[in-house]
């Protein structure tokens, strides 16, 4: 029997190529063992016949909002408080856009608002809509709506493009369904799918840079913009987690439902991370500690001498502050916050980032390569690998170049599902 067993599934389908993929899906899952019922935009049925997924299912497949005989089976409303997740593979970009205005002209956007269980999207088109400001300004209003998004896969494109923008195989997206309900059973200990994965979580979680001063009026810092940090306290805190941001000084609005300290130097966010040790379950370095300070920061403003050409600092190094929250407890009945590192690097990202994951006594790490200028730093997209560790084994998962927020929630998505895994070993 699997995690899946009479799990109600509710699969939209809209519009685009990769909608057959979507048929795969509707037949792993009823080999797993779900319920699944199918709503197909009028787009869909362009591509896939409504009686195929009829004949996988074994359910009528609904096409149309208020169709008298539709309506008399299992009417829009009922249909909507039976699913304990919706699942919308392929999602259009016209469909991205109708349900972030919250539209409602049609059966699946109907369902969508009348519907408390989550609604996860598989966004797939052409690459260069999905890059489209407008598409992906879309993205982001949804995951604050509450929606949750799988990035889509990179590759060959059925239009002949490369890049992301793919429909993720049949068999990932069935993955990506069972690790939300296993998370949520292992969590609630009982079935109880439409629970938040990050509910009764504290999670805390650093971002931006931090700021070393030498005099009043100088200060050693870098260009991290704090933007994958916010993202990723935006996602936790989507997830029902309470969340702490502790951020370095940067230009953002701290997310909905998000506590933040400010800090301005790597000493103060140490002491804040300090202070919540004992009380964070899953502890999330993303800030760029600056690694040195000043040995000692002048009183007055340093000024300029005219027979000095040189002048020589001496720097002292910071504290680490994710090594630090890592260290195995000496008490043993305490436990250390489930760390997460991030490594940003401009060569051998991968190695660099596995042997900080073991030297950090790091739960995982995201890697990422801030040498390309299109990603990373100040940009407001990324692509990173994520490496998880349990027991001695090192799983590695690339996730496709999408925003900050949707990488945020996919990030968020699957450390929940890790920690989860990890707490009930
Ligand atoms: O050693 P490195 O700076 O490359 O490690 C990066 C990771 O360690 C990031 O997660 C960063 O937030 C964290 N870090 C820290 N305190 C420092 C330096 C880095 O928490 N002083």
């Amino acid at each position: 029997m699997t995690g899946l067993n009479k799990k109600r599934l509710l699969l939209g389908v809209s519009g685009g190529i990769a909608a057959y993929k979507s048929a795969f899906l509707a037949r792993l899952l009823i080999k797993a063992g779900a319920q699944v019922r199918v709503v197909m935009t009028q787009g869909a049925q362009a591509f896939v016949q409504p009686l195929t997924f009829q004949a996988l299912t074994g359910n009528p497949v609904h096409t149309g909002l208020l169709d008298p005989e539709a309506e008399a089976g299992m009417g829009h409303i009922e249909l909507a408080r039976w699913a304990d997740l919706i699942m919308i593979a392929p999602t259009t970009a016209d469909l991205m856009a109708r349900l972030a205005t919250g539209q409602a002209g049609d059966l699946l956007t109907t369902l969508c608002l009348a519907s408390k269980a989550p609604v996860h999207l598989a966004p797939a088109m052409n690459q260069a809509m999905w890059q489209h400001p407008a598409t992906q300004r879309n993205a982001q209003l949804l995951t604050e709506l509450g929606y949750t998004l799988i990035p889509p896969a990179e590759g060959e494109q059925a239009c002949g493009d490369i890049g992301a923008g793919r429909l993720p195989e049949p068999e990932e997206l069935f993955s990506w369904i069972e690790n939300f309900f296993k998370a949520s059973f292992l969590e609630s200990g009982q079935p109880e799918p439409t629970k938040k994965l990050g509910e009764g979580l504290r999670i805390t979680i650093t971002a931006g840079p931090t700021q070393e001063p030498l005099d009043p009026v100088r200060y050693l810092s870098n260009h991290s913009s704090g933007k994958m940090g916010y993202a990723l306290a935006a996602a936790a805190a989507e997830q029902g987690a309470e969340v702490q941001l502790i951020s370095g000084p940067v230009n953002l609005a701290v997310p909905t439902g998000v506590n933040c300290t400010q800090v301005i130097t790597a000493a103060q966010m140490l002491d804040a991370c300090e202070k919540l040790r004992s009380t964070t379950d899953i502890f999330i370095a993303c800030a760029a500690v600056a690694d040195y300070r000043a040995e000692a920061v002048a009183d007055q403003k340093m000024k300029k001498q005219a027979n000095q050409d040189e002048l020589i600092l001496k720097l002292v190094k910071n504290p680490d502050i994710l090594a630090t929250m890592a260290k195995a407890t000496v008490d043993k009945h305490k436990s250390r916050p489930f760390c997460v590192g991030f490594a940003a690097e401009t060569q051998q990202v991968e190695d660099y980032a596995q042997d900080k994951l073991v030297r950090k006594n790091l739960d995982a790490i995201v890697a990422n390569d801030v040498s390309d200028s299109s990603i990373g730093f100040g940009s407001d997209e990324n692509r990173v690998t994520l490496f998880t560790r349990s027991d001695q084994q090192i799983n590695r998962q690339a996730l496709p170049q999408s925003s900050k927020q949707v990488l945020g929630q996919a990030l968020i998505a699957k450390l929940l599902a890790f920690y989860k895994e990890q707490q009930a070993l």
